[in-house]
């Protein structure tokens, strides 16, 4: 549920500089992706299916300024180049869609982690698209949002849009179809989500990386490709019956076979560590007596256990318990990138 339209943009007061605020939530994928048919236009070799979480966030603040030179780029605080970067290419393409040629101030801040596999860029370029879209009075539909998030970052197409969300591999050459869509909001099915966090660093090797790396050297990427389809179809339909068990065992096998896969990469990527394995090791021990639960891991060590809300205390107890892990988050299913009318963790003035 994307909601940023053009009756969200706003003038600060006293300015003319037009400036738009939009949340996005990070997500994580219980079917991964990993690998791209299209480098440049960041198109995904595999489709995915993902949940957004309420308490994971990037909030944006995009401002329009006539007398910047090039656009500014801060995230929690600091500049940032290598954001920046990153972010000029989908500056560069929303304001052509726009027509206008003014540099824009960014400032931005994560409640979370940013680059330790805790899905920072995926909350990131989906909050940007969101803002600007508000910011130039685009008034764009969620899915060209999804692709527009999308050559940003493969996995933030999917943080438009709240509770369940599936990302299409596509098959154009433009790209055009490689884009989510909702496939159920997020009261449709209550999951819960505990994070137990081993390593708050930035990964040694990124997603990008390791996915270019996987595709050119492991010798079963193409049996990864192909097996896609038949997780997707079982995961929907597990979602769509809201059958636990069935869903824990797709997602679980996903997980595995794309760290399988990430380990068969030469020089092989080993985003586990020890912490990681004990704490696979507990989810399935919980399973074993009868617990809701399963795990999944993305390009880091933290492990997220997903759950029915009843069985949420005993596994972030269980998962607390386990040594190396530093700090154990929480969170229920969030809703898709909105605009906002304030936002006090980027010390804006609030939005009349
Ligand atoms: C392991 O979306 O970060 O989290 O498209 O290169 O920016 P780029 O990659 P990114 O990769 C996410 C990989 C994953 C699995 C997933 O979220 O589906």
């Amino acid at each position: 549920m994307a909601t940023a339209t053009t009756t969200d943009r706003h003038m600060i007061e006293g300015t003319t500089n037009p400036s738009a605020l939009a949340v996005a939530h990070a997500n994580f994928a219980l079917i991964k992706y990993w690998g791209k048919r299209d480098v440049a236009l960041n198109l995904p070799d595999v489709g995915s299916i993902s949940i957004t979480l309420e308490a994971l966030w990037t909030k944006t603040r995009v401002t329009l300024d006539t007398t910047l030179a090039d656009d500014a780029f801060e995230l929690d605080g600091r500049s940032d180049a290598d954001a920046a970067r990153r972010v000029s290419g989908t500056l560069a393409q929303m304001r052509k869609m726009a027509g206008v040629e003014t540099r824009a101030r960014i400032v931005s801040c994560n409640n979370f982690p940013t680059g330790a596999g805790l899905a920072s860029s995926a909350s990131g370029f989906a909050a940007l698209v969101t803002a600007l879209d508000c910011a130039l009075s685009l008034g764009l539909s969620p899915a060209r949002l999804s692709e527009l998030a999308r050559m940003g970052s493969g996995s933030a197409a999917r943080s438009i849009y709240g509770g369940f969300a599936e990302m299409q591999r596509g098959g154009r050459v433009d790209g055009s179809d490689s884009v989510a869509h909702a496939l159920h909001e997020r009261d449709f099915w209550a999951l819960e989500v505990v994070i137990a966090v081993s390593d708050r660093r930035r990964k040694a090797v990124g997603s990008t990386e390791g996915m270019l790396r996987t595709a050119r050297t492991s010798p079963f990427y193409s049996a990864w490709v192909e097996n896609q389809a038949l997780d997707l179809a079982l995961a929907r339909r597990a979602i769509a019956q809201r059958d636990f068990e069935a869903l824990a065992d797709v997602s679980e096998a996903s997980a595995l076979a794309m760290h399988g896969l990430a380990m068969s990469a030469r020089p092989g990527l080993l985003y586990f560590n020890a912490t990681t394995m004990e704490c696979l090791h507990r989810v399935r021990a919980l399973r074993a007596r009868g617990i809701a639960v399963f795990f999944t891991v993305d390009a880091g060590p933290q492990v997220k256990a997903v759950c029915l809300p009843a069985h949420a205390d005993e596994v972030a107890d269980a998962l607390a318990d386990v040594a190396g892990v530093g700090e154990v988050l929480r969170s229920g299913l969030g809703p898709g990138a909105h605009c906002l009318r304030s936002c006090p963790e980027l010390d804006s003035e609030p939005i009349a």
